[in-house]
């Protein structure tokens, strides 16, 4: 039986099981291969989305559980986000690897805390892993993005 999501505003209806984690519908059913897969079981943060606005990782949600559920993904942002914009301007990826997950955290937070504090970054970042060490321009880039940065 077909289960219908809400994904980047419309409604689709999948074939996969109700068990089958949202990371592997995303990419391999819908073609929506934005969304990464790094870790499989919530470490890493490679496959991170949006659930009605709130960072998720979809390698551990079964699409069973997101039934009337808004989901986003990279694709969603539509390239005219204003974190995509900042993450432009700052040169943010190296190899790019993590960076939609990075993307998807970082406009998360900022939805819900406009202005953040470095300590709010840390928290909201602190399970998007980059083996390549961008963690610097990830935090400029955000605040160019929440419009506090200082230099
Ligand atoms: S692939 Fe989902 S957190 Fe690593
Ligand atoms: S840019 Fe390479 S893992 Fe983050």
């Amino acid at each position: 039986m077909a289960t219908t999501l809400q994904i980047n505003g419309a409604s689709i209806q999948v074939a996969a099981a109700p068990d089958t984690p949202l990371l592997w519908v995303l990419r391999d059913e819908l073609g929506l291969t934005g969304t990464k897969y790094g870790c499989g079981i919530a470490q890493c943060g490679a496959c991170t989305v949006h659930a009605n606005g709130k960072a998720i990782r979809s390698c551990q949600a079964p699409i069973g559980s997101l039934v009337g559920v808004k989901i986003t993904t990279i694709e969603g942002l539509g390239g005219v986000h204003p974190v995509q914009a900042a993450w432009i301007k700052r040169d943010v990826p190296q190899c790019g690897y993590c960076q939609s997950g990075q993307i998807m955290s970082a406009a998360a937070l900022l939805a819900a805390t406009p202005k953040p504090t470095d300590a709010d970054i840390d928290a909201a970042m602190s399970g998007n892993i980059c083996r390549c060490g961008t963690y610097q321009r990830i935090r400029a880039a955000i605040k160019d993005a929440a419009g506090v940065t200082v230099a």
